[in-house]
């Protein structure tokens, strides 16, 4: 409880000029840090906006000064005086308040803390006590500003969108699955026993349904659920920014979504970006830099070389060739920058993605050098140089395989890594790209099947509907990602609208009209009744706050994220349920593990 006259006056970290010097203040907040220098006790108070010192005269105040001797870290305090200059000499440059002090008269202790698990001021503190103490960690000025900066993110997204027509509609999340391609997470039924719902991937059938509907601009911050294995850019429930229009085209939604992108940097971040954000196709994407989210903060485009050392006389290549692989080369600027060392261990970098070695060569005097160019004849050479647009002092690394899915991996990778050793990744860099023309659909060789490379409500690019029944593994769709440096942003595409063409799709992804009906019976019994032409997209609003505070690991920024485990260890979860709520469920499990 607090009283009217212990509440603050002022926030700690308001004390930066000089216009309340002399004035009586009240503060409250947490004690952070405490120094006894026997005549004077100092006490430097932090609450969200930042911290100020406290200075207690056991002349002036003895009470006061008697309260203060006992402060621990982290106990919350209320206290009251006057604010002073101090002396210059007793200037503070490294604290934003640090011109000034605060002469307290009365405090009251309003609650004592433990010893806190970790000093919040520390510079490293590990994750695990970090998340385990998390509302310690939400103390750290890092943290106030990543969930500061989420919630200011929201505001904007939610004005512009309101601005632009869109109506914020919630939809379900006990739901039939939908086929985002992740697995479920499920909630078993109560009510109808051995029955399930799942939590959604996505909104997505319920927004095209929204379409159907008559909403015309549909959007929600909207937390999806996916049981996937977790990485530095992914958690189990996460938040998409998630959007839906009619009567649009793919241009109209890129248009919109980029203006969009580009007020949340300019209102939060005073960062320009220049509009329209550029295009690269799929294929392009593929072919330049071995993967569809290219990072652009840096050149060195890849170049197939596979045609130009056809005759050389490698003998890997030579296998890799008679195998119908490829052969990819990075030609890297300032090669000289790889020793050998280097060198070394970029071939067991690339040995992760499959690869089993990774060839070299160096330009020097205008001639190519390396243990191996002895198989490389004069005039192949020559024409490697001329491929590859390789200059003096250029290094050439080479991924040469059959599997043409370890080639990309590879080589995407080892530029990623070579980029990184150079310091071309900087996070200040901010480079967006909309990758367009996605394949409607991927082989799967596994399964002897078509999969949907984005989702099975894409549609295919309207003059190519015939090609469905021909080539379907050549049809382009209306699907396009936005990524930024390297990382995928968000996605969508333009969706059907005939429900022809939707069981067409589902008949070539190996989903027969029976359990279509059974899946999707509803959304196709909705296009048949006047859908309208529609499409949108979702970012994924956690990795937009990860990208734009500059940070590396999703977790940063969402309150309470879950461990790579899948664990959150505040609370501890997933947890043992006692058998009466399994018995209730209808549902006998394996093991047991019940609620301590
Ligand atoms: P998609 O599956 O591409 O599309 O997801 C959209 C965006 O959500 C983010 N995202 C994630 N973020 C954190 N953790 C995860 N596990 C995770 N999975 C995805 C990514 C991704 O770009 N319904 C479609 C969108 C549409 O077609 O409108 C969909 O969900 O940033």
């Amino acid at each position: 409880m607090i009283t009217k006259e212990q509440q603050r006056t002022n926030f700690s970290g308001e004390f930066t000029k000089s216009d309340l010097v002399g004035k009586r203040v009240t503060v409250n907040g947490w004690v952070l840090n405490y120094r006894d220098h026997g005549d004077l006790t100092f006490v430097d108070l932090r609450d969200r906006s930042g911290y100020v010192q406290l200075v207690f005269d056991p002349q002036a105040n003895p009470d006061a000064h008697a309260a203060a001797k006992k402060l621990r870290h982290e106990d919350v305090v209320a206290a009251t005086g006057i604010v002073l200059e101090r002396q210059p000499e007793l200037v503070n440059p490294r604290m934003a308040t640090g011109k000034y002090e605060i002469k307290i008269d009365k405090i009251w202790v309003l609650n004592k803390s433990k010893t806190p698990p970790f000093q919040l001021d520390e510079p490293e503190i590990g994750e695990e006590v970090r998340l385990k103490y998390r509302y310690l960690d939400f103390r750290r000025p890092q943290m106030y500003n990543n969930m500061l900066m989420r919630s200011k993110m929201t505001g904007t997204i939610r004005n512009f969108l309101d601005d632009n027509g869109f109506l914020e509609v919630e939809t379900p999340i006990l739901n039939k699955s939908t086929p985002e391609g992740a697995r479920d997470f499920l909630v078993p039924s109560r009510m109808q026993h051995g029955q399930f719902y799942a939590l959604p991937q996505s909104p997505q059938i319920f927004k095209q349904i929204l379409m159907v509907g008559g909403i015309e601009r549909y959007y929600q911050i909207a937390r999806c659920f996916r049981d996937e294995d977790l990485r530095a850019d992914r958690q189990l429930e996460f938040t998409q920014i998630d959007i839906e229009m009619s009567f649009v085209t793919q241009d109209d939604i890129i248009d919109i979504m980029s203006k969009m992108i580009a007020k949340i940097l300019k209102d939060n971040y005073n960062t320009d970006i220049k509009l329209p954000i550029r295009r690269m196709t799929y294929k392009d994407a593929i072919d330049k830099y071995g993967i569809d989210r290219p990072d652009l903060r840096f050149g060195m485009e890849i170049v197939d070389v596979t045609e130009t050392v056809k005759d050389c006389e490698f003998q890997v290549f030579k296998n890799v060739i008679a195998a119908k692989g490829m052969i990819k080369c990075l030609p890297v600027p300032d090669g000289n920058r790889l020793s050998r060392k280097d060198l070394d261990e970029l071939i067991a970098f690339v040995g992760r993605y499959g690869s089993k070695g990774m060839a070299w060569m160096r330009v020097k005097d205008g001639k190519l050098e390396s243990n191996i160019v002895k198989y490389f004849s004069d005039d192949v050479q020559k024409k490697l140089i001329d491929a590859t647009g390789a200059k003096e002092g250029h290094a050439l690394l080479f991924i040469g395989d059959a599997n043409s899915k370890v080639v990309y991996d590879s080589i995407a990778n080892l530029r990623l890594e070579v980029g990184e050793r150079f310091g071309l990744r900087g996070k200040d860099k901010i480079e967006l790209v909309w990758v367009v023309d996605f394949p409607l659909f991927a082989w799967n060789a596994d399964e002897n099947r078509w999969d949907a490379t984005h989702h099975p409500f894409t549609a295919p690019k309207m003059e190519q509907i015939p090609m469905l029944d021909t080539s379907p593994g050549e049809v382009l769709s209306d699907a396009y990602d936005l990524v930024m440096n390297g990382i995928e942003l968000g996605g969508g595409s333009i969706r059907i609208h005939d429900p022809e063409v939707q069981s067409k799709i589902f008949r070539l992804l190996n989903i027969d009209d029976e359990s279509a009906k059974v899946k999707f019976g509803f959304l196709l019994d909705a296009l048949s009744f006047g859908a309208p032409p529609h499409g949108g997209l979702a970012f994924g609003f956690d990795r937009i706050v990860m990208l734009f505070q500059k940070l590396d690991n999703i977790r940063e920024v969402i309150p309470f994220p879950k461990t790579q485990k899948g664990q959150c260890l505040m609370s501890e979860t997933p947890s043992g349920v006692t058998k009466v709520q399994l018995d209730e469920l209808g549902i006998r499990a394996v093991e047991v593990k019940a609620n301590k």
